[in-house]
């Protein structure tokens, strides 16, 4: 199956003016030669498929990486100068900012490398390469092999081939799959654990508009910040960060283009996207749509409001709960556009519409109707049970794991089991294991604040699940409270030692069974989690393994059916490729956007008393008197940001947005309400990827920061159009026709040519 729809996609390739669409899709660089290069040549790539992805020589891979697991950086220095989104280094730059010293609101570039800014359990991983490894995976496998023994094979061989890419530890490696479990890939990276702070502009800057803005186009926001990875005097990574590091040479960096962009010029973005369901079918969209997605949002509506009123009260506690408040906002705002979004765009009718027409293609062969026929009903059937258990999930996730006295008491597990063995060893390694994620924990937590969430969300916990489901513990509070939580909230928040760091640590030092199970809040936890793991998780299992296989055969369906369409896997957190062009949109009726924005729109925006529309003094000062330098565009105005039509999503932030000829041109951080559907359906005219402008970010760097020994270590490739600021600005004819060029030519003799061959020298 796998190989012959690559077989054919390659022969479609190769006779037909190609079937891979620019826009949707995001594509693993293993493929982008077979699949992507023709079509991207055309679009105005100028690199080859083995500049963009090789193993063997520096390739644009290697210039990105993953931030943490969750975000994208890229490689702007041969000495390991990383950017990043503002939002993605937005925890470390809280947690190196306090009241006194507020980096956060002030912003920070780093004058030395000495003032770079250590970040213990901050990592980045760089891909060392990337193999498909289906037939190891499914070797022997057949459609008759019974399911349960299909999964124990399959997750056997994915350890095995993983453990053995690790080379003893060496390297970070998985096995991933893709297209609901049709195909499987190998991933093996390096892991850098020494990632140090290097700048951030102030907030105002980098989360310029706040969540109003957030999602949402056009946009005014600086969201960059930097970061250098250091390794070992031989260049190898260390797992945490190390005083006789010194900063990485990577491979390859990115050069930097202050030229600009234009409508239709091409664009591609490399990065790490998290997570879509573009295969997702109609019923599970529908239990997104009328379920999971309201729990969320009123959850987490409940709890962000409690966390506002106490950081509206305290300046302190503000910037302690400043990056978790941002993250629960960040998707509680997606998870409302997105819901939005599919009942405006009837998301659900077109996959039925999609599922029908596929029902029928199934039905036309005898072959097909038995190697397909049930999938469909099969999907149907085991949502229906998933939806009555549902709800359970949501809570759990998003109610009790929603405190942050549960999520810290589930870290005690492993005490606990160490506990109940009564080995002295694991005691104590249990109890060390614990240091750091405590200290982390108890840096930015408030007891009053999580008490106030805890009686609001355990309330709505024991008032919307279906009784039956129900933790044993909300017996105790109708028993023994009166069935009130906030009763029941005031006796576990003046009883556990979990609500103090300084009781924590004195039951640490004599830790026992008894006292650990003693404790209210470690009590809550386990009932919640017992009756989760005893109740909920044996029903759901049962639906979840049908619902895989026929969710695998579901996806293999589709695409046989569709074989003209070459289908790029979900994106799973595995490194991708997506490409297409800078692109306006109509985003409604009557509603044009235009592709960019300018510092124009930072002043018009600016409202002083709205904390977030607030321009720093600095920033306005430097905008009224249009000092923009060599960043400023063709018309002299101060780019700031431009959308394209590239395919991204979450955990795509930071990535680079890269022109054709590789240089770097942007950093992609966020999309566009009318397209929050995205992840889940793909809207061509509506989708587009929102990025900060490079230059934008330069001048942030540079004249903003006054850090310009920091864009002095970056490769820039030319100075921009902008005329009148050095000699080299004058000579980039990249936007100009060619009348103009010839012009150009004449006036400056023979300099264009002469600044062509160096551009080309550089990539
Ligand atoms: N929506 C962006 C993303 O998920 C995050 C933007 C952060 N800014 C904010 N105002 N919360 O990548």
């Amino acid at each position: 199956m796998r190989t012959t729809h690559w077989a054919k996609a390659l022969l479609l390739t190769l006779l037909l003016p190609l079937a891979a669409r620019a826009d949707e899709g995001m594509w693993l660089p293993l493929f982008v030669k077979r699949l992507n290069q023709a079509d991207m040549q055309k679009k105005g790539l100028k690199l080859t498929a083995e500049e963009i992805y090789d193993v063997n020589n520096a390739s644009l891979k290697d210039a990105v990486v993953q931030l943490g697991g969750f975000c994208t950086g890229e490689f702007v220095s041969s000495q390991g100068l990383l950017l990043t989104n503002h939002h993605c280094g937005y925890d470390a730059i809280q947690s190196h900012s306090t009241p006194q010293n507020n980096i956060l609101q002030n912003g920070f570039f780093a004058a030395t490398r000495q003032e770079e800014k250590q970040n213990p359990g901050l990592f980045v991983d760089i891909l060392v390469r990337m193999e498909d490894v289906t037939g190891k995976v499914l070797e022997g496998i057949t459609s008759a092999t019974p399911e349960q023994e299909r999964t124990a094979t399959v997750q056997k061989r994915q350890r095995e081939l993983a453990d053995n890419a690790k080379e003893n530890g060496k390297y970070v490696a998985y096995v991933r799959d893709m297209f609901g479990g049709n195909e499987y890939y190998l991933f093996i990276y390096q892991r850098f654990g020494d990632v140090r702070l290097v700048g951030a502009p102030p907030e105002a800057v980098g989360k310029f508009g706040g969540d109003t803005d957030n999602w949402m186009w056009p946009r005014h926001t600086g969201d960059f910040s930097m970061f250098r990875v250091y390794a070992d005097k031989n260049n190898q990574p260390t797992a945490t960060p190390q005083p006789g590091n010194v900063p990485y040479v990577p491979k390859k960096h990115l050069p930097v283009s202050l030229q600009g962009v234009s409508e239709g010029d091409f664009a591609m973005v490399f990065g790490f996207p998290g997570r879509t369901q573009r295969f997702l079918p109609a019923a599970g969209l529908q239990l997104t749509l009328d379920q999971t997605n309201p729990a969320r949002i009123k959850l987490r509506d409940t709890r962000l409001k409690l966390w506002k009123e106490d950081m509206d009260q305290d300046a302190a506690l503000r910037l302690k709960y400043a990056s978790k408040y941002a993250g629960i906002a960040n998707y509680w705002k997606y998870y409302i556009g997105q819901n939005e979004g599919m009942k405006r765009l009837k998301t659900v009718d077109a996959k039925k519409a999609e599922e029908n027409a596929l029902l029928q293609w199934i039905a036309q062969d005898p072959a097909r109707a038995q190697q397909y026929g049930d999938a469909l009903n099969v999907i149907n059937q085991s949502y229906a049970g998933i939806r009555e258990f549902n709800l359970s999930t949501q809570y759990v996730n998003e109610a009790a794991f929603g405190t942050e006295i549960i999520p810290l008491a589930a870290r005690l597990m492993p005490l606990a089991t160490a506990l109940k063995a009564g080995d002295k060893a694991s005691i104590e390694k249990a109890v060390a294991d614990l240091k750091g994620p405590l200290a982390e924990h108890f840096k930015d937590y408030s007891a009053p604040t999580d008490k106030k969430v805890f009686a609001a969300l355990m309330a709505l916990y024991m008032q919307d699940v279906p009784q039956n489901q129900q933790p044993d513990v909300f017996q105790t509070v109708q028993k023994q409270y009166g069935g009130s939580m906030p009763k029941y909230a005031d006796y576990v928040f003046s009883n556990s030692f979990l609500a103090s760091e300084a009781k924590l640590n004195a039951f640490l030092a004599a830790p026992t069974l008894a006292k650990l199970e003693a404790d209210p809040g470690y009590k809550t936890y386990q009932s919640v989690y017992q009756n989760y793991v005893q109740n909920i998780v044996p029903k759901l299992q049962g639906l979840q393994a049908g619902l895989g296989r026929a969710n695998r055969l579901y996806v293999a369906a589709l695409r046989e059916k569709n074989s003209q369409k070459v289908y790029s896997p979900d994106a799973n957190s595995t490194i991708r490729l997506s490409y297409g062009t800078v692109r306006p949109y109509r985003g409604r009726d009557a509603v044009a956007y235009d592709y960019k924005t300018t510092a124009q729109g930072i002043l018009e925006k600016e409202d002083p008393t709205n904390p977030e529309f607030v321009v720093p003094q600095k920033e306005l000062n430097l905008l009224k008197l249009k000092d923009y330098g060599r960043f400023a565009d063709k018309q002299g105005n101060l780019p700031v940001a431009f959308i394209t039509d590239n395919d991204i999503t979450g955990g795509n932030s930071g990535s680079p947005v890269i022109n054709g000829r590789g240089e770097l041109i942007g950093l992609a951080f966020d999309g566009n309400w009318e397209a929050m559907t995205g992840d889940l359906a793909y809207d061509p005219e509506l989708k587009r990827c929102i990025n900060a402008d490079i230059r934008y970010v330069l001048w942030c760097v540079e004249k903003l920061g006054g850090a310009k020994h920091l864009v002095d270590e970056m490769t820039i490739v030319n100075n921009g159009p902008n005329p009148g600021v050095g000699p080299a600005a004058a000579a980039s004819t990249a936007d100009m026709s060619d009348v103009e060029k010839m012009k150009v030519k004449t006036e400056q003799g023979g300099k264009v040519k002469i600044k062509k061959k160096k551009d080309a020298a550089m990539l």
